[in-house]
């Protein structure tokens, strides 16, 4: 198999015209058929690859439904109704958007949780995992500000919940309120500036990210679910014995994986692409309207774990430095995890604990989050704040002198 040091092949005609301009045969070299990743890898590494095709299909179709989307808080709503009924193929444009935004965050924090199963986020993988929390932050701003601009009566409302937690910032909140919303209110203003953002600025910024996050990855190269670093093993001819070129082996690989995710979300889109309320919710097909709240004010699925905590604590700015906090956890983590051993394979019963209390918390938030904060339902969001913060607070503690098991030399493949 090719090796990054192999010599290129030699090309004529076209090709070497092309390559002489352009280096297309060494960068296939170099990034595909001479890179050689884990052999190893298993389901949960199909989310990167995933999360790449989510961005694609978002600024695909976002192009498309800018075409017709009318900004303004005139035009905004009827601009959507227009689309889903009059434009040809319109209701399908506009439902990938919203599913794709649904299916972007489920893949993301899959392909986050990974991190956590495989410790990912170790050494000399921090600042890979830093671009990735910075990517996920754009994309929280990204995702919400596309939830304000079909101007329905959630999109309304979310939007006044989400920019007043500036407010409770301690001397600069109020006017930073004012400022985002370049009004006194949520107003033409905000929906225009939120449009401008939405479609251009933060999509480049999410590019460069995860161009970074991309560039970072192949510095030091794939972990893997032994947490082994495979270049430490080369054979006599320099490339890693643990490892297969990227290419053919994970693009073939890859693809199985995109195939099934795009049944998946054509399902959704086809069949169920309000999916419960869960991916559009029903406040949303009625107009904005600043006399009427919806009956419950809850975002979208990805954004209430969250909100959960948000509502945990009847002080609203306690509830929102807890919020901002939650998120902000992430990324400390590579200095949180104090453990020698990477994947959770080699690590005790007491990080499996954790890591498994961490997962039921974050999902019973989001089931939270989306019931009304009265009774039971607040009990239960404090009980799993609180779990959720001693994951992140007692990292030092639990991970400090873990007795692991030991870690293999080579990769554990079972041949077949
Ligand atoms: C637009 C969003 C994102 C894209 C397109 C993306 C893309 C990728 C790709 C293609 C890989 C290599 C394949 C794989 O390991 O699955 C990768 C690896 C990785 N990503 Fe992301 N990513 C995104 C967001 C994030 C976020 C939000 C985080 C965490 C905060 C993150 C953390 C990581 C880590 C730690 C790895 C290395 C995993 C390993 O080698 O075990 N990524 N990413």
């Amino acid at each position: 198999m090719a090796g990054s040091n192999d010599a290129l092949p030699v090309r004529t005609g076209f090709l070497g015209w092309l390559n002489k301009r352009l280096p297309v045969d060494q960068f296939m070299r170099d990034q595909l058929t001479g890179y050689f990743a884990p052999k190893n890898f298993n389901f949960w590494y199909y989310f990167g690859v995933l999360s790449l095709v989510a961005l694609v299909l978002q600024l695909v179709t976002g192009i498309f439904l800018t075409m017709h989307y009318k900004v303004g808080e005139t035009t905004a709503f009827d601009s959507v109704e227009y689309i889903m009924r009059e434009v040809p193929y319109g209701w399908l444009l506009r439902y990938m958007h919203s599913t794709g935004a649904s299916f972007f965050f489920i893949v993301v924090y899959l392909h986050m949780f990974r991190a956590f199963l495989y410790g990912s986020y170790k050494a000399p993988r921090e600042l890979l995992w830093l671009f990735g929390m910075f990517v996920y932050l754009a994309l929280m701003a990204e995702a919400f500000m596309g939830y304000v601009l079909p101007w329905g009566n959630m999109s309304f409302w979310g939007a006044q919940v989400i920019v007043n937690l500036f407010g409770t910032i301690p001397v600069i909140g109020p006017g930073l309120v004012e400022w985002i919303r370049g009004d006194y209110g949520i107003a033409d203003a905000t929906l225009n500036r939120f449009f401008s953002l939405h479609v251009s600025a933060v999509p480049l910024v999410l590019l460069l990210l995860v161009a970074l996050h991309l560039v970072a990855l192949r510095q030091n190269g794939s972990n893997n679910p032994d947490g082994i670093e495979i270049k430490e093993k080369k054979g006599s001819d320099g490339k890693p014995l643990d490892g297969i070129p990227f290419h053919p082996y994970y693009t073939v690989k890859d693809l199985v994986g995109i195939g099934v995710f795009l049944v998946a979300f054509a399902v959704v889109v086809f069949f169920v692409p309000t999916f419960g309320g869960l991916f559009l919710e029903g406040p949303n097909f009625e107009p904005a309207n600043a006399l009427s709240t919806p009956e419950h004010i809850a975002p979208v699925q990805y954004f209430t774990p969250f909100y959960a905590i948000l509502r945990a604590v009847p002080d609203q700015q306690i509830g929102a430095l807890l919020m901002a906090l939650s998120i902000i956890c992430f990324i400390v983590v590579p200095w949180l995890d104090r453990s020698p051993v990477k994947s959770t394979r080699y690590r005790p019963l007491r990080w499996k604990l954790a890591l498994a209390v961490f997962a039921v918390s974050f999902v019973a938030l989001g089931y939270l989050g989306l019931k009304p904060a009265d009774g039971l339902y607040v009990l239960l969001a404090r009980i799993f704040t609180a779990l959720y913060f001693a994951f992140f607070v007692l990292m030092p503690l639990y991970t400090r002198g873990e007795s692991t098991s030991r870690v293999p030399e080579r990769l554990t493949f079972p041949n077949h």
